[in-house]
């Protein structure tokens, strides 16, 4: 009896030390400790015995019992530490897949995108590092005038190549790639190295628009933008038109809307006005017709330079436009 509860020992340990799964733990249980188990089996034997080993053999067998049951327990610990299988507990929170989202800046290109395209304009893309000549002198701002100084431009290694302005070269590229007639929006990022505030960046957005052709005027200008921001803001949207100045139309105006942050009371947005300056544009200067290779005895054209940025937080009511390309998640994931 004494020996074959050592060879039993020493096999239930070989066998032991060699379980890798759950699943082969249960089964050594099974094979040793359960009811049918071989240790069972040999208690059970036990009353079999002459009376005299009796007391000595059980002593061994419930000793043996619980070494075995000892080192089921130890191994049972290190089989779910290697094995890992993690216990699925229903009850815990899901992992939410992060959905992505538009950034305000391009939610609003795409809505003015959208609007234009009901007019009958094709988009057109520029470039963002662009040359001195279609930055400035093809737009009848020659070397040394005084209006390039307004643009505080960041120059790159080479004095003839700047990050763009303004999106306006487009209106010269695109005239020389089309010709005339045409109606084209050009959106993109633009660079000025001016103090940011609460209306400026140093990065900002401008959607250039464009209509060419043989009977265009200075009505057709006011019904495109204020097309545009009915569009974008209702038909109740208060608009100024005021004259400006710029060197590439004739005559230049500027697009006020009414401050939607404030409703024209006055904040930081508008400056304390209750108007925005979100729309500049003019008809086309006959130079600038010319350097697009068209004739301007021939067509005229109308022009704008919309302010993205500033749109954009007239349409989400954001007071200060920095807060867009700041790239807090916190801000950008309200929208
Ligand atoms: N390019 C001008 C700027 O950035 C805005 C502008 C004014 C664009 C008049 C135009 C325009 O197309 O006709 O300040």
């Amino acid at each position: 009896m004494i020996d074959a509860l050592h060879t039993l020992e020493r096999e239930a340990l070989d066998r032991l030390a060699a379980v890798e799964s759950n699943d082969d733990l249960d089964h050594w249980r099974a094979g040793y400790l359960g009811r049918r188990g071989a240790l069972t089996l040999l208690l059970r034997g036990l009353g079999s015995l002459p009376a005299g080993e009796r007391p000595a053999a059980g002593r061994q067998a419930n000793e043996l019992k619980s070494r075995l049951q000892a080192a089921l327990e130890a191994s049972s610990q290190t089989v779910c530490a290697t094995v890992a299988e993690p216990a699925l507990d229903v009850t815990l929170p899901g992992c939410p897949p992060g959905a992505g989202r538009l950034h305000p800046i391009t939610a609003t290109v795409r809505r003015m995108r959208a609007a234009f395209a009901q007019m009958g304009f094709q988009v057109f893309v520029g470039r963002e590092v662009e040359s001195d000549e279609y930055n400035f002198t093809l737009l009848n701002l020659p070397p040394y005038h005084p209006a390039r100084d307004s643009h505080d431009t960041f120059y790159t290694a080479r004095p003839d190549v700047v990050l763009r302005t303004h999106t306006s070269p487009a209106q010269v590229r695109v005239m020389r790639e089309t010709g005339a007639p045409l109606r084209a929006v050009v959106p993109g990022a633009t660079y000025r190295n001016d103090p940011p505030d609460a209306s400026h960046n140093w990065q900002f957005y401008q959607m250039e628009g464009m209509a060419v052709g043989p009977h265009i005027h200075l009505a057709d200008l006011l019904g495109a933008i204020t097309g545009l921001a009915h569009l974008l803001f209702g038909a109740q949207i208060p608009l100024r038109f005021r004259s400006s100045y710029f060197p590439f139309t004739e005559p230049s105006l500027e697009t006020d809307v009414q401050c939607t942050v404030c409703g024209g009371s006055g904040c930081r947005l508008c400056k304390g006005s209750g108007w925005v300056e979100a729309i500049p544009g003019g008809m086309i200067h006959p130079v600038v017709l010319r350097n697009g290779g068209l004739d301007p005895d021939e067509v005229s054209g109308f022009a704008f330079g919309a302010g993205v940025d500033r749109i954009a937080a007239l349409w989400y009511r954001i007071p200060d436009i920095r807060m867009l390309l700041d790239n807090s998640m916190r801000f950008l994931e309200q929208f």
